[in-house]
């Protein structure tokens, strides 16, 4: 029984000091709800089940949990437990623990610390005592519970505002994660009263309970105490992106990313790298995103939810989401590629040039200044500058079939549907609102006149000298 593990987390609190509508543990670490974070942690550990204590912002947070618990119900065992009133951490506990067989191990997190990791959660349940709890030593112990110890044994723990000053001065501090026997924190539990200057029931007060029975607690101090960080304000949550973005920089670096500059640089969600990957300074990350061998992402880019294949260059100031980019592309610099879009190897897409849910086949190019919406291009075409799809008719989208090795000239407007033949020439400047036949020259162009010896409108005198001199 000892290793059915039940996984409390603590999210009921109303998280003020953010001055922000959503729950604070809806707030977003690296791309993500901070509660996720502590989900996956918990998840790691492999639980019996998953106790999520909500009540402030209880719909939403509620909402979150079941979106995470939908991606996989099998493995993913979560509860939810509405905690009406916050009465404190103790009441939270004691409301998570109804039902708890009593000789499983229970451990308590908090939703608002999410760079815990699963491997100090585990050392913690390694420790032989029957309640143990784990501490930090942060540089500013200031807010903090204290860690009150006797002959290295810990005795209590005392929160700030109810400690004597020398008790404040301990630098040892209560991170708020305890295991223990379920039964016997539930047993605990019951005795806990009131008497604080909170008027809360704190979960901390079942450890000086545990030591007058003579039940020792164990404690495991964590070597990194932003391991243990909460968020409670919105100048906290930005020193935790930033420490969490470094550790991921580091993690990059390591793998033999060539980061330009690890302090400028963002991954919210999941960056996979090849071999030999360069990523230049102020790059953001967002979602699943994978970047094939040799990839070289220039400066200033914006990537979401896409796959770039191997030897691909994504110039500065590029904008891709939900995009598929396949080997030795070269995109930008300034090229954005919205959902859909779906290029083969050797794609050059180039500045000001917008491509959206359109499949484009090997070697095509599309340098300056196009859109290309809800088309398919064939291999080897070529799209001359200005040149647009016209596949909005003010109700309904149309495609734009465009067949292998054509030549479209600048500055063309393409009106869906339409279809190109292969190897069609399509002349600068026209304006296609008929399927092209393969092979033929198209052209629509208005005819040039030439009127010799017309006079340009002229200002009168004075103004045109006023003008002279500005
Ligand atoms: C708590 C600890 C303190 C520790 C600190 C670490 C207690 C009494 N004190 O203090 O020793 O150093 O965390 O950050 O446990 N919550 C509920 N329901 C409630 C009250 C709180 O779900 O009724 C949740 C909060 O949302 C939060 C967590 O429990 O995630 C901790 O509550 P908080 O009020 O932040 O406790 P602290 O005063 O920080
Ligand atoms: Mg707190």
């Amino acid at each position: 029984m000892r290793d059915e593990l039940h996984v409390v987390i603590l999210a009921a609190g109303a998280g003020r000091r953010m001055h922000s509508a959503r729950p604070k543990v809806l707030h977003r670490l690296g791309g993500r709800p901070l509660l996720r974070h502590v989900l996956d942690t918990a998840m790691r550990l492999r639980p019996r089940a998953v106790r999520v204590v909500y009540g402030h912002g209880g719909e939403a947070v509620k909402a979150a949990c079941e979106q995470y618990a939908a991606k996989d119900s099998a493995k993913h065992p979560i509860t939810l437990v509405r905690q009406a009133r916050q009465e404190g951490t103790g009441h939270a506990v004691a409301l998570a623990l109804v039902g708890v067989p009593a000789a499983a191990r229970a451990v308590v997190l908090y939703g608002d610390v999410p760079m815990l990791t699963a491997a100090t959660v585990a050392a913690l349940l390694e420790l032989p005592q029957e309640l143990a709890i784990l501490s930090a030593r942060p540089a500013d112990p200031d807010g903090y519970g204290r860690v009150v110890k006797e002959g290295g044994r810990v005795v209590g723990i005392v929160e700030q505002k109810d400690a004597e000053p020398e008790q404040r001065r301990i630098g040892e501090v209560n991170s708020g994660v305890m295991a223990g026997a379920a039964g016997l924190m539930r047993e605990l539990l019951d005795a806990v009263g009131r008497d604080n200057r909170q008027g809360e029931r704190y979960l901390t007060d079942i450890v000086a309970l545990a030591r007058k029975r003579r039940i020792e607690v164990g404690c495991l101090t964590v070597a990194d105490a932003a391991e243990v960080a909460g968020v409670n304000d919105g100048l906290q949550l930005a020193a935790m992106e930033r420490r969490y973005q470094l550790a991921q920089a580091r993690r990059l670096l390591e793998q033999g990313v060539l980061l330009l500059d690890p302090a400028r640089f963002d991954a919210r969600g999941e960056l996979v790298c090849g071999r030999d990957v360069r990523i230049d300074i102020n790059c953001v990350f967002n979602g699943a995103v994978t970047l094939g061998d040799g990839a070289d992402i220039g400066p200033h880019c914006v990537i979401g939810d896409s796959t770039i294949g191997r030897g691909v260059q994504v110039r500065a100031y590029s904008l891709l989401e939900g995009a598929v980019v396949g080997d030795n592309a070269i995109i930008g610099p300034y090229a954005r590629l919205r959902p859909g879009a779906d290029l083969a190897e050797r794609v050059h897409i180039g500045n000001f040039v917008e491509v959206k849910n359109s499949v484009i086949k090997p070697g095509s190019k599309v340098s300056h200044l196009s859109y290309i919406g809800d088309s398919e291009l064939g291999g080897d075409v070529n799209i001359g500058a200005g040149t647009i799809t016209c596949n909005y008719d003010g109700a309904a989208k149309h495609r734009t079939i465009i067949g292998d090795d054509v030549f479209i000239g600048s500055g063309c407007e393409l009106v869906a549907p339409l279809t190109v033949g292969d190897g069609a020439t399509i002349g600068a400047g026209s304006t296609i609102s008929r399927d092209v036949a393969a092979g033929c020259l198209e052209i629509s162009r208005a005819k040039q006149r030439s009127i010799l010896g017309w006079r340009r409108p002229r200002k009168p005198d004075g103004a045109q000298k006023d003008r002279a001199k500005a």
